[in-house]
């Protein structure tokens, strides 16, 4: 069954000015339809993929310490996904104090129809709310209750170009009315041959994943994009600090996308961004905290260094106000 996706209800504008500048680059938000949101949980599970292992095992081992520190009565979720790594923390709020309410925030409305499903035979009792909304656009239908922690796991704040993540965080924290907390997962900067093989797998899952947005676009806009037509390629960008994904042109490509009255033109070699998936070091992680209005409180890095859990306090606008 197709579940609902907060892109199709969009004017799809980014996607318009993305597709009509060189170079040619596509918002990664259109990675999760149905399919991309399956392939995503299939690249969460691979050897090479160590980011998703790593932030679980650190939540393990965490969890308990930022429940007892943040004591939250609503756990809100951005890109919640399929809140895997969720439960773990749910697990331990509960312990520490009792039944908190969810509010996972995703794109994807199969994400979310799986969240409430699992999430419902783990916590009975979890009052669980979940939001569709595309909150790379406007954070307007989430607003974070009294005692609220707030969460932005997996390194998803790694897709965003600095000021793109920087106005995404402000615009977080400015929604909070009463001081909470907000945990953000980042992960890290390491020897390129990790982090190329993270994206690079050798099952070609990554590869499907990003030829899958061609079908997604086609979807979204009424495009003729055939994917076939491109070559998967992802490497480290040293000076950016950043994983980039590209699809490649093994050939001249011509595509019209009938909803934007719009044509496509590509070079045989010429590339389409897809995705941005920065690699941060604690510095340039807490720096963004702060240039968003939070204050760092702890970093909780895994054990190998790979991953780090960056936890900030977020002062309610009144106390923001008054200071
Ligand atoms: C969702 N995001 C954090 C993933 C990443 O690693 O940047 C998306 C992804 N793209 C390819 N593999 C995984």
């Amino acid at each position: 069954m197709h579940a609902q996706s907060a892109v199709e209800g969009s004017d799809h504008s980014d996607l318009y000015d993305g597709l009509s500048a060189k170079p040619l680059s596509i918002p990664s938000k259109y990675f999760y339809d149905d399919l991309g949101s399956a392939l995503f949980d299939e690249i969460c599970d691979l050897p090479e993929y160590y980011l998703t292992r790593t932030e679980l095992a650190l939540l393990e081992r965490t969890s308990a310490e930022i429940a007892r520190i943040t004591q939250p009565a609503e756990v809100l979720e951005l890109g919640s996904g399929t809140a895997r790594k969720t439960r773990t923390l749910l697990d331990a709020v509960v312990k520490e104090c009792g039944e908190p309410s969810y509010v996972p925030v995703d794109i994807s409305g199969f994400a979310l129809e799986t969240v409430a499903e699992t999430l419902e035979a783990n916590f009975p009792a979890l009052e669980v709310e979940g939001v569709l909304c595309d909150y790379t656009e406007s954070l307007a239908p989430v607003r974070p209750g009294p005692e609220c922690l707030s969460l932005f796991l997996g390194s998803t704040i790694g897709n965003f170009v600095h000021a793109g993540g920087v106005g995404l965080l402000s615009s977080l924290r400015s929604r909070f009315d009463c001081p909470g907390w907000f945990l953000l997962g980042v992960d890290l900067v390491k020897p390129v041959e990790i982090l190329e093989a993270a994206y690079n797998d050798t099952r070609g899952v990554t590869e499907q994943f990003n030829k899958n947005i061609l079908n997604a676009v086609n979807r979204a806009v009424g495009g003729d994009f055939d994917p076939g037509d491109f070559d998967h390629l992802a490497f480290f960008n040293d000076e950016q600090s950043q994983i980039e994904l590209h699809l490649v042109a093994k050939r001249p490509v011509d595509a019209r996308l009938d909803d934007l009255d719009l044509e496509v033109s590509l070079d045989r070699g010429e590339a389409i961004l897809t995705e941005i998936s920065r690699k941060f070091t604690r510095d340039t992680a807490e720096g963004m905290l702060v240039e968003s209005g939070f204050s760092p409180e702890r970093w909780f890095p895994s054990t190998d260094d790979a991953f780090a859990l960056a936890l900030a306090r977020a002062a309610g606008a009144d106390v923001l106000d008054a200071g």
